[in-house]
């Protein structure tokens, strides 16, 4: 057995067993720790951006209980996200919003209050003075007690349910997604996470775009070129404030393709995108999201994922100028008996971990405080049930998700 498994160590690659307690960074297509390990992430979706600005399902379950059920999945690491407009609130009005003013503003006084007093029931370390970022710190904190990263993702400026065209958080300048804001939230975010050790990787934006309530702005801008214009600038920002952090660049088309950024190819006006441009080439990752739910071909599946952005894991096509860790920050589909089968969650489960790219499936959340309008609503793709307190689909877990994560951490 001794022998087996030492031999199973040199044909696998080594994988990092625990949290690093320095900062993270990259090596070729690898995140190395900071003892030069390789480090590959395995982990779920934690939604904390929508209207409440707070992470969901806390008037069920303690935060040190769904950290533990992650946890019991053998993961490493929770996508944790937030909207702009929380940290707009704290240069307008000079200080966090309590959660359960936060609460009450999302939900109305009954249910507010209602919803808030659950929360503390489940979370006594939480009250009223508790503020909204109070919360995510609270989750980090849990996170890194049990040895789970948190990738701090901004999902959406102003805190709503995402994402659509028309949804008003979908492009630089559409109505709800100023550009400056955006900045200020992220050079106040860079410096925060400093205090919250289980933070090593931010993803600056969730699904970019077309902006399509505004032809105009479609016509204008919505290409690689401010693509590039804006997310270097962010990224340069976010790296002068905290240089410890790896920074995620998505895509576009719903973070769907970042096809040309792995050859460096001419983004429109000769601007390229080339890893040695950059002094921190060694903290950039990409991150792509896939919802191809009725995808009836893997191979059709795997060469579409391929060609729009993971090829930038190719150390071996010398094409391939700008070779990165690219993730998969989301996919999911419905927490059922049966459609963890499809080819869809199936190549997905096979085919992640094969190219030893990381992942964060969607979703922990078994309901959410509001989503659409619709208060206490069901979440039928999340992992677990609507109270969060146990798995939605036991065979999906077991005969799906815990092979996925088993086949990606080894
Ligand atoms: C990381 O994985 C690669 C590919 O398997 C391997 O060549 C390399 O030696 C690994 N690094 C460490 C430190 O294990
Ligand atoms: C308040 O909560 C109750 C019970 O969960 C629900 O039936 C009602 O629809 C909620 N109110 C609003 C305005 O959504
Ligand atoms: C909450 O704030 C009130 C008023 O500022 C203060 O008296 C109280 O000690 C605070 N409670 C906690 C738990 O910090
Ligand atoms: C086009 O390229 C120039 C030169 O590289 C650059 O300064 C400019 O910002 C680019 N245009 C856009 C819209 O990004
Ligand atoms: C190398 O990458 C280029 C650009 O993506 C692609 O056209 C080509 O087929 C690749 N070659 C191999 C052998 O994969
Ligand atoms: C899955 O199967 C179990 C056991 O047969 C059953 O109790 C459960 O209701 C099913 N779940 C769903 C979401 O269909």
């Amino acid at each position: 057995m001794r022998l087996l498994s030492a031999l199973a160590l040199f044909i696998a690659p080594r994988i990092a067993g625990a949290i690093s307690t320095g900062p993270l960074s990259t090596e070729g297509r690898w995140i190395v720790d900071s003892n030069g390990e390789n480090v590959t992430f395995a982990g779920v979706n934690w939604p904390g951006a929508a209207d409440a600005m707070l992470p969901e399902g806390l008037q069920y379950q303690s935060i040190e209980y769904i950290v533990s059920k992650i946890k019991s999945l053998g993961m490493n690491v929770v996508r944790l996200t937030f909207a702009t407009e929380m940290i707009d609130d704290i240069y307008e009005k000079g200080s966090d919003t309590s959660i359960e003013d936060s609460l009450v503003n999302a939900l109305g006084n009954d249910n507010g209050t209602a919803v808030y007093r659950e929360i503390v029931k489940h979370n006594s370390q939480l009250g009223g003075n508790t503020t909204r970022l109070q919360v995510f710190d609270a989750v980090a904190d849990e996170c890194y007690r049990q040895g789970i990263y948190v990738h701090l993702d901004n999902h959406i400026s102003k805190g709503m349910w995402c994402c659509d065209t028309n949804d008003g958080n979908s492009w630089f300048g559409d109505k709800y997604f100023d550009v400056e804001n955006w900045y200020r939230g992220w050079r106040y975010m860079a410096e925060h996470v400093k205090s919250l050790p289980a933070v090593k990787s931010v993803g600056m934006r969730n699904e970019l775009r077309s902006p399509d309530s505004n032809s105009d702005l479609v016509d204008k801008t919505y290409n690689w070129q401010y693509w590039y214009k804006h997310m270097v600038e962010n990224a340069n920002q976010i790296h002068d404030v905290n240089p410890d952090v790896l920074i995620y660049f998505s895509g576009l088309n719903y973070d769907t393709i970042l096809t040309p950024i792995p050859t460096g190819a001419d983004l429109g006006n000769g601007t390229k995108f080339l890893k040695d441009d950059f002094s921190y080439g060694d903290k950039i990752v990409l991150e792509l999201h896939n919802y191809d739910r009725t995808a009836t071909s893997c191979d059709d599946l795997k060469s579409g994922l391929w060609n729009g952005g993971f090829n930038a894991l190719d150390t071996t096509n010398s094409s391939i100028v700008n070779t990165f860790p690219v993730q998969m920050t989301e996919f999911g589909f419905p927490q059922d008996n049966t459609t963890y089968t499809d080819v869809y969650a199936s190549c997905l489960r096979e085919w992640l971990p094969e190219i030893q790219a990381g992942w964060m499936v969607w979703v922990i959340a078994g309901s959410y405080y509001i989503r659409e309008g619709v208060q206490d609503d069901e979440e039928l793709w999340g992992l677990l049930d609507h109270t969060w307190s146990d798995w939605r689909s036991p065979a999906a877990i077991n005969n799906g998700l815990k092979r996925m994560v088993e086949a990606t951490l080894g």
